[in-house]
């Protein structure tokens, strides 16, 4: 079987392998971009509530997760978070800010991948969809691609299959094998922004699932003012979301439940209401099923009265500082992405191209680069594709990357 011949093989037709293509198409690459599931983009088409959060307008390399967490300097300056919008401008999809400097579609994320798929056809992008990679093989600097009765061939392959997080879409760690059988090296991949689970004596806290409040949320060097909710297995809510990325197994959690207090709040509360309870004077700021199980745990019973300011002092700090110990996460089953990834010592922090294998590219959350809760996943994903489809070359000769 004659294989088809292309510039470049992008793997992935995710967010950053889309970008990726069309960037290179509208350069005069011959790019065929391929994926296993019938459509692209799926993760974008869920995200967001289904309203895609594209970007964030406060993304900073400080904002990603790496073991070198310069790597994505110099992409994510290339290509910012307003180029992007200048681009979904362009093609008049409505936006707003929902907090945080998160920009969101005010249609659906269905328009997002719709512009993708339109800047791949104007790059002349050629699509395989729905079917399984077979084989990829290694000689004579190309890279032949198998997909179920046809091939490919390639001086270029782009990885661009992302990370096993919800892996019932089909998501998978297909490039770290790939990258792992070209010798480069995987950091360890695991759940990231993902919920975290209670057991033991803290698992009476999933009696309160359903209980949202806002927090600052802390774990490791992470710190999160958002809100945190539980859940019948234990946390959830953005905070917890955030520093869930943070967090290791055996690691504490330690949860502010009263940020907007001034110290010596309780008190102070004595002084006015002296008659109130720890239950109704944490109750006036927390939800009440949350103001009951908090109380009940701090067991100071009778009036604050009847409490001393140390005590109280006492009660005030467990509050600012409640530990929590997770017995685990819900696992990439329920995380929105995956911290670890293709090593970025392997990877050319201009081009995304491997330093040992001339010719290979990795791009997106394939990478060990993992982004904040609020668009910043997605920035990395479109200019990391920007950095690589722009150093994606023409023709047969492997430049040196
Ligand atoms: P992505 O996962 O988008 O694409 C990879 C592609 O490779 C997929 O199309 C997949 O089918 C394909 N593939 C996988 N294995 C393959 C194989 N073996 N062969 C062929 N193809 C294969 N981020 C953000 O910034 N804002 C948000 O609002 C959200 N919301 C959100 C919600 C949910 C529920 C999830 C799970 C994730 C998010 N994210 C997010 C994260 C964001 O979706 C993610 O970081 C990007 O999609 C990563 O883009 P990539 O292109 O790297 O991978």
């Amino acid at each position: 079987m004659t294989p088809a011949a292309y510039d470049a093989i992008i793997l992935g037709a995710g967010a950053a392998g889309m970008m990726a293509a069309a960037v290179a198409g509208q350069r005069g690459v011959r790019v065929l971009l391929v994926d296993h599931a019938d459509e692209p983009g799926r993760k974008i088409l869920i995200s967001g509530g289904g309203r895609c959060n594209f970007t964030n307008l406060h993304t900073a390399p400080d904002r990603v997760l790496s073991a070198n967490p310069h790597f994505a300097r110099s992409a994510l300056a290339r290509y910012t978070p307003a180029d992007f919008i200048a681009l979904v401008d362009r093609y008049r999809i409505a936006w707003h800010e929902k907090t945080l400097g998160q920009l969101f579609c005010d249609g659906s994320a269905r328009q997002i991948v719709a512009m993708l798929r339109d800047e791949c056809a104007g790059g002349g992008v050629d699509w395989s969809l729905g079917e399984p990679v077979h084989a990829i093989d290694h000689a004579d600097s190309r890279f032949r691609v198998e997909i179920a009765a046809r091939a490919a061939a390639a001086p270029q392959l782009v990885l661009a299959t992302g990370g096993p997080s919800i892996p019932q879409m089909g998501a998978s760690g297909f490039a770290y094998d790939v990258a792992r059988r070209f010798g480069l090296k995987v950091v360890e991949p695991r759940p990231a922004l993902v919920p975290l689970t209670l057991g033991g004596d803290e698992a009476l806290f999933r009696s309160l699932s359903g209980v949202a409040t806002g927090v600052v949320a802390k774990a490791g060097v992470g710190a999160f003012r958002e809100a945190a909710l539980f859940t019948h297995k234990g946390l959830s809510g953005p905070a917890i979301l955030q520093v869930s990325s943070y967090w290791r197994p055996g690691q504490a959690v330690a949860i502010d439940f009263m940020p907007d207090r001034a110290a010596g709040w309780l008190v102070a509360e004595k002084r006015v209401h002296p008659r109130a309870t720890m239950q109704s004077a944490i109750g006036q700021t927390l939800p009440g099923r949350l103001a009951e199980a908090l109380a009940g745990r701090i067991a100071l019973p009778g009036n604050l009265a009847d409490l001393t300011d140390r005590m109280l002092a006492d009660a005030e700090g467990q509050l600012a500082a409640w530990v929590f110990h997770p017995s685990g996460t819900e696992g990439f089953a329920k995380a929105e992405v995956t911290i670890g990834g293709i090593a970025t010592d392997m990877l050319s922090q201009k081009t995304m191209a491997a330093r040992t294998v001339p010719g290979l590219f990795a791009i997106g959350e394939a990478v060990d680069v993992t982004g904040w809760l609020g668009g910043y996943n997605f920035q990395w994903a479109w200019a990391s594709g920007v950095a690589c489809g722009e150093s994606l070359w023409i023709g047969a000769a492997p430049r040196q990357a």
